[in-house]
């Protein structure tokens, strides 16, 4: 992934840095559009996973569709060339100023959380004369086996209609003219690497619309929602998920009405892989057990480790060194946390070095913060890094 070319141009820029390798992001996307098309299926891409505006002109350029979680994000998807009817709008807590952004954007539908949140959309459409489509996000109660940070779709997490509340939601929706019921959504989970959860979904799924068909309620939109896991032990010989059996197991999984539409929301298993927190050792520090390597990026630059206890591969890009040392790699926050792998085997790493935090494209410059007042890391596109 990391070229002589490239390695040289990092060493003139100021690090940390997030690298993205667009032509990994290119396949990637070439992958998902072919295998998606197969089936005639809709991907929106789950903005949240990372809202660089290189990285989401890019998406949108595809015909991808947005999936997007606050008002900003519909604003920005807007803004980098997404199709307003093809943005979808979820979270469980949504303002009022979100839902008019969005209503006035005329977006293609609203994931609906609660009963609470269909009557203010009701109320606001109301008042700016709109009609929003509304997908209701109802909660499946199917296990993800994933980190329980990132489990969804059971009772106990606070996403989705719960089924038994299904009557009086649509109740309510009934006494709503200005909402149009258009289908169903579910998110089971996120980073699920055993496709066997998503079979699972779609069993719950046909028999959910099996219950609305019975209420004569047929659904036109069905949204599986996303999850997909990429693999972050093998980076560089497994970068994209398998979108054929992925995509092929919804196709005979789901019980498809004629005419009805399927959509997904993938976020990291588009984006994940094309990045990488480029970072500098400061430091080389001799523990009474362990040797630290210190770099200059922090938690505050990729907290997916000390967040959820993720895995990111580290590689030490300059080293010429034969041998390798067994380090823990820590960044320089005053947190114990502030770790980004312990025992980690680099070539034999010294001051100045830069080493690449691998597989950071989803969920790693979106959750920057500026925690200790830190600098906001800047971030490269490799054709822009190569063609300059
Ligand atoms: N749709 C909904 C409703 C979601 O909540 C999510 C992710 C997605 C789609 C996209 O899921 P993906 O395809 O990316 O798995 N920060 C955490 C991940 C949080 C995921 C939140 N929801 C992490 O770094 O692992």
């Amino acid at each position: 992934m990391f070229t002589t070319e490239l390695i040289q141009q990092f060493k003139e820029l100021e690090t940390p840095f997030y690298f993205y390798d667009t032509d990994l992001l290119d396949s990637t996307l070439a992958e998902v559009k072919k295998y998606a098309q197969r089936y005639d299926f809709t991907v929106h891409y789950a903005v949240k996973a990372n809202t660089n505006s290189e990285i989401m002109s890019r998406i949108a350029k595809e015909g991808l569709g947005a999936d997007c979680v606050s008002g900003n994000e519909v604003t920005q998807a807007l803004a980098v060339g997404f199709q307003a009817d093809d943005i979808v709008f979820a979270g469980v807590g949504k303002s009022d100023k979100e839902i008019l952004t969005a209503l006035e954007a005329d977006i293609f539908c609203f994931n609906s959380e609660s009963v609470q949140e269909l009557e203010v959309i009701q109320e606001l459409a109301q008042r700016v004369e709109k009609v929003a489509r509304i997908a209701l996000r109802l909660n499946p109660n199917v296990k993800a086996n994933t980190h329980k940070y990132i489990t969804t779709g059971l009772e106990e997490n606070k996403f989705g209609i719960s089924l038994s509340q299904l009557p009086e939601v649509l109740q309510v929706l009934e006494k709503c003219k200005n909402l149009e019921l258009v289908g169903i959504h579910f998110h089971i989970g996120s980073q699920i690497l055993d496709l066997e959860n998503f079979r699972n979904l779609c069993q719950r799924l046909n028999e959910i619309q099996d219950t609305f068909e019975e209420k004569n309620l047929p659904l036109k939109h069905i949204n599986v929602g996303g999850g997909l896991g990429i693999d972050y032990r093998s980076p560089n010989s497994n970068p994209m998920s398998n979108f054929e059996a992925y995509f092929q197991l919804f196709a005979e999984n789901i019980q498809r009405r004629p005419n009805q539409k399927i959509h997904f929301e993938l976020g990291r298993s588009i984006v994940g892989q094309c990045g990488s927190l480029i970072t500098k050792v400061l430091y080389l520090k001799e523990g009474l057990k362990k040797k630290f390597v210190i770099t200059d990026a922090g938690m505050n630059d990729l907290i997916r480790p000390s967040l959820y206890q993720a895995y990111h591969k580290i590689e030490n890009i300059t080293s010429t060194a034969e041998t390798a040392e067994t380090y823990d790699v820590v960044g320089p926050v005053c947190e114990s946390t502030d770790c980004f792998d312990k025992n980690v085997s680099l070539k034999q790493t010294q001051r100045g070095d830069l080493l690449a935090i691998r597989s950071a494209g989803a969920y790693g410059e979106v959750m920057i913060s500026n925690y200790n007042l830190r600098d906001r890391a800047k971030s490269y596109c490799k054709d822009w890094l190569l063609n300059q």
